[in-house]
C-alpha cells in the first residue's frame, strides 16, 4: 500500500538521475533523453518538492549564452508551474576532457582558473535560483598515481579554492552554503576527501567552516566500507550535515547508485531512524533535503524510471513509518533500558567532580568487581537488534 509524500517530506532528485540514459563504461545509452521540463513535471507528480542539478545537466558544455538562458528559462518557469524548488546545485567539474586531472586540483593551473571561473559563474545561477545549498563532489580530484600528485599542495589547492569560493558568497551576500561530498574513487582511483570523516578534518583548516559542511551519499561511504548511519550521525553531532544523498549500494565495489534501501537495509533502516527520530527531543535530526542520487538501471525503460524514482520516496516512507514504530514499541524501549542505551547519555564524571575524586573513589577501581563480567550479565543487543529487523519486516 503506497503512503503519499508531501512537499514537507522534502523529498528531491538530481536531474542527473532520472535524466540517466544508460550508458556505462561498457556500452551506450538505452533511453532517449530527457527533458527538464518533462523531469519537473513527473518529480512534482511523484511527491518530490524539489530539482537539483549540475550546469551541465541543465545546458550541455560549452553552451551559447542563449542556449544556456534557455533552459535557465525553461526550468524557470517548469518550476513556477509546478510548485517545484531547487534546493541545491552543483558544478560539473569531471565530464569535459579539460577536467581530466580534476578541477580545483589539476596539476595544470591554468585548469585550476578555469574551474574557479566556471564555479563562480554557476554560483550566481545557484543564487539567481534560490538554491541554498552548493554541493562540491571533486570526482576527478585525485590520482591513479602516488607519484603524479603531491597530495599536500593538492589539499592546499583544495583549500586556496574552497575559501575564495567562501569569499564571493559572503561579498556577494548570498545565502548559499557549501557541501563536500566524499568519494573514495571512482572514476579516480582515489579521490581527495575520500570519507565524510576526511572532509570534516578538512574542513577545520577552512577560513570560513562555519559555511561547509559535508553531503555524504550511502555508497560511496559503503564503497570505503564504512557505516553510513554511524558517518552521518557524526556529522550531525558536528553540526556539518549540510545535505544528504540516499541511495543503494551491496557492498564493496564500484558505485552502484541503487534505489534508496536497494542495499544495505538494515543501514537504511537505522539511517531513517535517525534522521527522522534522532533529533534532541525524539524528533526530526534533519531538516534538510531528503536528495536522492541513484541511477536508474540501465535494463529499464522510461515507465523503469518514474517507478524507480516512485520506489526511493516509497521506501523511505515505509522505513520512516517503521522506525517509528520501533520507537512506539513498548518491548523496544524495554530493551533499550536493559541494554543500558540511555545510560550512554550519562556523562562518566559527576557533576563537579574531579581526576582527584575519581582517584579518590575506591568504587570506580579497587572495590570494582571486574570479574562479574565473565559469565556474568550480558547486554541483549542481539535481542534488541531482532526486534529493529521484526520492525522493519512488518512483523511487529
Ligand atoms: C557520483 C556522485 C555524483 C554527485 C554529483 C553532485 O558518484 O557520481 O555521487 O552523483 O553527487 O556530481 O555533485
Ligand atoms: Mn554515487
Ligand atoms: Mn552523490
Amino acid at each position: 500500500m503506497a503512503i503519499t509524500p508531501t512537499r514537507e517530506d522534502k523529498f528531491s532528485f538530481g536531474l542527473w538521475t532520472i535524466g540517466y540514459n544508460g550508458a556505462d563504461p561498457f556500452g551506450g545509452p538505452t533511453r532517449p533523453p530527457l527533458d527538464v521540463v518533462d523531469g519537473v513535471e513527473n518529480l512534482a507528480r511523484l511527491g518530490a518538492y524539489g530539482l537539483t542539478f549540475h550546469d551541465d545537466d541543465l545546458f550541455a558544455f560549452g553552451s551559447t549564452e542563449s542556449a544556456r538562458q534557455l533552459q535557465i528559462d525553461r526550468v524557470k518557469q517548469a518550476c513556477a508551474d509546478t510548485g517545484l524548488i531547487i534546493p541545491m546545485i552543483t558544478t560539473n567539474l569531471f565530464s569535459a576532457p579539460v577536467f581530466k586531472d580534476g578541477g580545483f586540483t589539476s596539476n595544470d593551473r591554468s585548469v585550476r582558473r578555469f574551474a574557479l571561473r566556471k564555479v563562480l559563474r554557476n554560483l550566481d545561477l545557484a543564487a539567481e535560483l534560490g538554491a541554498k545549498t552548493f554541493v562540491m563532489w571533486g570526482g576527478r580530484e585525485g590520482a591513479e598515481y602516488d607519484a603524479a600528485k603531491d597530495i599536500r599542495s593538492a589539499l592546499e589547492r583544495y583549500r586556496e579554492a574552497v575559501n575564495l569560493l567562501g569569499d564571493y558568497v559572503t561579498d556577494k551576500g548570498y545565502d548559499i552554503r557549501f557541501a563536500i561530498e566524499p568519494k573514495p574513487n571512482e572514476p579516480r582511483g582515489d579521490i581527495l576527501l575520500p570519507t565524510v570523516g576526511h572532509a570534516m578534518a578538512f574542513i577545520t583548516t577552512l577560513e570560513r567552516p562555519e559555511l561547509v559542511g559535508v553531503n555524504p551519499e550511502v555508497g560511496h561511504e559503503q564503497m570505503a566500507g564504512l557505516n553510513f548511519a554511524a558517518g552521518i550521525a557524526q556529522a550531525l553531532y558536528q553540526g556539518k550535515l549540510f545535505h544528504i544523498d540516499l541511495n543503494g549500494q551491496r557492498g564493496i565495489k564500484y558505485d552502484q547508485d541503487l534505489v534508496f534501501g536497494h542495499g544495505d537495509l538494515h543501514n537504511a533502516f537505522a539511517l531513517v531512524d535517525l534522521l527522522e527520530n534522532g533529533g534532541p527531543n525524539g524528533g526530526p535530526a534533519y531538516d534538510g533535503p531528503r536528495h536522492f542520487d541513484y541511477k536508474p538501471s540501465r535494463t529499464e525503460d522510461i515507465t523503469g524510471v518514474w517507478d524507480s524514482a516512485a520506489a526511493n520516496i516509497q521506501t523511505y516512507l515505509l522505513l520512516k513509518e517503521r522506525a517509528k514504530a520501533f520507537r512506539a514499541d513498548p518491548e523496544v524501549q524495554q530493551m533499550l533500558a536493559a541494554s543500558m542505551v540511555p545510560e550512554l547519555a550519562q556523562p562518566t564524571l559527576a557533576a563537579g567532580e574531579s581526576y582527584d575524586d575519581l582517584l579518590a573513589d575506591r568504587a570506580s577501581y579497587e572495590d570494582f568487581d571486574t570479574d562479574a563480567y565473565f559469565g556474568g550479565k550480558g547486554f541483549g543487543f542481539v535481542r534488541l537488534q531482532q526486534l529493529a529487523l521484526e520492525h522493519l519486516l512488518g512483523a511487529r
